[in-house]
């Protein structure tokens, strides 16, 4: 079977195609053939050798997968021969607190989906929801988990309160979908009024540009009357934690997705901006697998589809790369295997 292999870090692209054995399930394992997989911005981190948890050389890329159980070893009980299923990013958390010991993801400490065959013990992987098409449900597992953890940790939204998400990229898409299906109202902001158009066509209830609009956080707190938004995906961190701040209601939330950032290196609110709030700011590491499983049957229900912007055959697994690294989709890059 053909796979990708990441050769060498830090060496754009940093993908190679290789020969490799069949995979051959051991008795707790599933093999999948991969029908679809996708890409994220941690696996351009990845490539570069700038994500915080080092990739395994040789590693085959990518934690987004979709694919079709194709073998199952003699003590498999999660999964048949025929079933539909993506890995969990972090293939070791199922549930409560991540933990040290549940640190490894799929494409990056273990073997991720980037192949024309996946071998994962069968408690890694999850099923898939069946409306889905296989580019569709290969979006799933970071975007879609990290969205729906925003939206669903500790404290939920419920329908009637506000939502902002930052840009369009894959996470606030997400964003924007499920907090639409959980009835809520969505500020979204954006650089391109093309792109505004196309998060209204989503549901998006206000467009804020803000590359036009730099004190977009007070454009978006007018939006609520001034009362604030309820929870913010705060995608862009040290870049827009400061609008972030300005446009979250008194006792809001604040996503926080990452703490490096492009144009600034470190978070750093005024006190004008957090002195003038209670809000908490929490963190968010995609999430575990019962969370992954929940928003599963949430896009069931809720008959969502994955915004998907471009896919790419197999053999052009290393244009489907560049491609994304330009930064510019709107919708999710996928890589088809089919
Ligand atoms: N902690 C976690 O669990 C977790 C999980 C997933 C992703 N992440 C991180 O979250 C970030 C977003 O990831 P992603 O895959 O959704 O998107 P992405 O591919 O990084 O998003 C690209 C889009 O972001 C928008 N953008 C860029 N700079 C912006 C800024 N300063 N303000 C507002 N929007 C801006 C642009 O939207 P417009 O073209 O509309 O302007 C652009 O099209 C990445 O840094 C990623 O590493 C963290």
């Amino acid at each position: 079977m053909q796979t990708y292999l990441l050769s060498t870090v830090g060496d754009a692209p940093g993908i190679a195609l290789h020969e490799r054995a069949m995979p051959v399930a051991g008795p707790n394992d599933i093999v999948i053939r991969v029908m679809a997989a996708s890409l994220n911005k941690r696996d351009l981190f990845i490539q570069a050798g700038t994500y915080p948890i080092p990739a395994r050389p040789g590693v085959v890329p990518l934690s987004d997968g979709a694919g079709e159980v194709v073998a199952v070893g003699e003590k498999v009980t999660r999964f048949r021969v025929g079933d539909r299923v993506a890995g969990n990013y972090f293939a070791r958390w199922k549930n409560g607190p991540l933990a040290l010991d549940l640190f490894d993801q799929l494409g990056c400490t273990l073997d991720g989906m980037l192949a024309e065959f996946a071998l994962l013990h069968e408690e890694w992987a999850v099923r898939v929801p069946e409306h889905l098409t296989w580019t569709e449900a290969a979006t799933l597992p970071c975007a879609g988990v990290t969205a729906w953890n925003c939206l669903c940790g500790p404290v939920p939204v419920v329908a009637g309160q506000t939502v902002l998400t930052l840009g369009s990229g894959g996470v606030s898409l997400f964003a924007l979908q499920f907090a639409k299906a959980m009835g809520a109202r969505v500020i979204a902001t954006t650089s391109s009024d093309d792109k505004g158009e196309r998060l209204k066509a989503l549901g998006a209830d206000v467009v804020v540009n803000y590359r036009r609009d730099p004190e977009w956080g007070k454009a978006a707190r007018a939006a609520t009357g001034g009362a604030g938004a309820d929870l913010v995906v705060e995608t862009f961190g040290p870049d827009t934690i400061e609008q972030s701040m300005r446009a979250v209601g008194l006792h809001g939330q604040v996503m926080l997705l990452i703490a490096r950032g492009v144009d600034k290196p470190h978070i750093e609110i005024s006190s004008q901006a957090y002195g003038a709030t209670m809000a908490t700011l929490r963190r968010v590491f995609v999430g575990h697998r019962a969370s992954f499983e929940a928003m599963n049957r949430a896009v069931a229900q809720a008959g969502l589809r994955p915004v998907i912007e471009r896919v790419f055959p197999f053999a052009q697994a290393r244009e489907a790369y560049r491609h994304f690294a330009r930064g510019q989709s709107f919708g999710k890059v996928v890589i088809s295997m089919e």
